[in-house]
């Protein structure tokens, strides 16, 4: 199965995710690795994911080592030329993102179309340094990438039909449910997920019930995998701070701002799983 070429550019928890589903799909891969030494520790990442997925029996052993060929890495930006699709998934800091999307806009070939993965920061701030903002739009996928439906395309107002299009095509391609929306902070699946994570952790900080209690209500009552603490300590708690102040830098609104509580535990760097300690404790991965 040949699907073509794309590129992730950075190899965190969405980058490795974002790779992983499209080389399920039969896509090949270049990912690009900040430096010679994260070669090592995204290809077993990635690894590790598939493994999830034959222990799930969503995979076979042998389609694992078929898609792992598909993958090359490279530390090197300019390697993204030759992708169709290019997709940004650096940390959530915007001087970051805007000289990783200027690198990607230069090396890009004139025909490939530049998503960025960020989860709260207006395509409109973003999209100057791409260059050529027509074939620029937001690709918001969610943890865990392989798994998860949803991918939000976010439209820019200068972003052309053509680049929807061909973006919509790559997510439905790989079993996902694109949904269109506008441009704006936090777009909309933040915007609503912040605050709902937020509003948690302060009923928890004024004492209103307990962890367990908290989560119990959404998961027994809304049918939520996860509670809303426990899925902020999936997310990571730096994560979810740095996303609501995003947005509410942007909005000025005070349903925005970070709840003390989680300021608190992410200065005393309980930031969830990936620390082994957020709202609930965890072994050491
Ligand atoms: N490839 C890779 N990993 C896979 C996989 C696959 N095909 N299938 C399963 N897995 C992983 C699961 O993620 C899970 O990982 P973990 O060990 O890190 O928890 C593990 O394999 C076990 O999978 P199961 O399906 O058996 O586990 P569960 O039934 O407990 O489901 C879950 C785990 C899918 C994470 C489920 O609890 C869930 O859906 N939680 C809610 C997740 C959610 O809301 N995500 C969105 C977060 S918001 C976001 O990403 C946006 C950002 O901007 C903040």
């Amino acid at each position: 199965m040949m699907a073509g070429r794309i590129a992730v550019v950075g190899a965190g928890t969405m980058g490795c995710g974002i790779a992983q589903a499209a080389l399920g799909t039969g896509y090949e891969v270049t990912l690009i690795v900040h430096s010679e030494k994260g070669v090592n520790e995204a290809r077993e990442r990635i690894a590790t994911g598939f493994e999830k997925a034959i222990a799930k029996g969503a995979m076979t052993s042998e389609k694992k080592e078929e898609c792992m060929k598909r993958l090359k890495i490279s530390w090197d930006i300019k390697d993204v030329n030759g992708a169709e699709i290019i997709i940004e998934a650096v940390p959530e800091e915007p001087n970051t993102k805007k000289d990783v999307l200027s690198s990607i806009g230069r090396s890009a070939g004139q025909n490939a179309i530049i998503a960025t993965n960020t989860s709260s920061i207006s395509i409109a701030a973003l999209s100057p340094s791409v260059g050529n903002p027509g074939r620029f739009l937001g690709m918001h996928f969610f943890n865990p990438v392989p798994v998860m439906k949803l991918v939000e395309l976010v439209r820019g107002k200068e972003t052309s039909d053509a680049a929807m299009d061909i973006a919509k095509a790559f997510a439905s391609g790989m079993g996902k449910v694109a949904v269109e929306v506008k441009d704006s902070p936090g777009f909309v699946s933040n915007r609503i997920l912040m605050v709902f994570i937020n509003e948690a952790i302060t009923a928890l900080e004024e004492g209103i019930s307990g962890r367990e209690a908290i989560d119990t209500i959404a998961k027994l009552g809304f049918n939520h995998p996860m509670g809303p603490l426990e899925l902020a300590d999936y997310i990571g708690l730096d994560v979810c701070r740095d996303i609501m102040e995003s947005i509410y830098e942007q909005t000025g609104d005070a349903k925005f701002k970070p709840a003390k509580l989680l300021v608190d535990m992410v200065g005393m760097g309980n930031l969830g799983r990936k620390s082994g300690k957020g709202f609930y404790e965890y072994k050491p991965r």
